[in-house]
């Protein structure tokens, strides 16, 4: 799923395994890494799992930041070696704090995402918008010019994110699909933080099912 521009420019999906563990459960998952930029520079959505590949997708570019939608462990245990050997910093939502003390009591983000923040690399822009519900501080990145939402795991093809553990809230959830993410434009790519990617207007007429059916 690379988008047009040249190899690996301006969208590079990597998909790493490893596990996600929470309420006392381990669970075997294959996390979508995200590398929007172009030759020079790169933001990195989620650096998951796998620190050497995510280095040679990097290569010698020079990383803008280490973007955490959310802090579930699966989404950030390779944020500090990472930030560590490029010398960039590790960006999160600060009402993630409660999940990102668990799976890094010794090291801090090094700076906050807020709704509305618009990030930037390789001429393209990154709008952050903060869509709570899987967790506190769950965050999803549009990029308008390439028509595309970096969902986390807050939408995906088929339904909402999980929302049966810890910290999170099915009705908050809900309310940041409804009025957030689905008033985005009916051809916007989501590309979510595990699996194949779907569009807002496939999404959108199952709203009320999720609602029933409660996840
Ligand atoms: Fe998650």
């Amino acid at each position: 799923m690379t988008a047009a521009r040249g190899p690996g420019e301006p969208v590079d999906r990597l998909v790493t395994s490893g596990t996600f563990s929470l309420d006392g459960g381990t669970w075997e998952v294959d996390n979508n890494v995200w590398l929007i930029g172009d030759s020079h520079e790169v933001l990195v959505i989620d650096p998951a799992h796998d620190l050497e590949a995510i280095s040679t997708a990097i290569g010698n570019r020079r990383v803008v930041a280490f973007v955490c939608t959310h802090a579930h462990d699966d989404h950030v245990n390779q944020a500090p070696a990472l930030a560590d050997r490029f010398g960039a910093p590790i960006l999160l939502n600060p009402d993630e704090m409660p999940l990102w003390r668990m799976a890094h009591p010794e090291r801090q983000p090094d700076g906050w995402i807020t709704h509305g923040q618009v990030l930037h690399a390789g001429g393209l822009d990154l709008r952050a918008l903060v869509t709570p519900g899987h967790s506190p501080g769950s965050t999803s990145f549009h990029a308008p010019e390439l028509n595309v939402l970096f969902s986390g795991d807050t939408l995906f093809q088929g339904g909402p994110g999980a929302t049966g553990r810890s910290f999170s809230s099915f009705e908050t959830i809900i309310e940041s699909i409804r009025d957030t993410l689905l008033t985005l434009p009916g051809d916007t790519q989501v590309w979510p933080g595990h699996g194949d990617f779907t569009t807002v207007s496939s999404e959108a007429p199952h709203l009320e099912e999720w609602i029933a059916r409660g996840h």
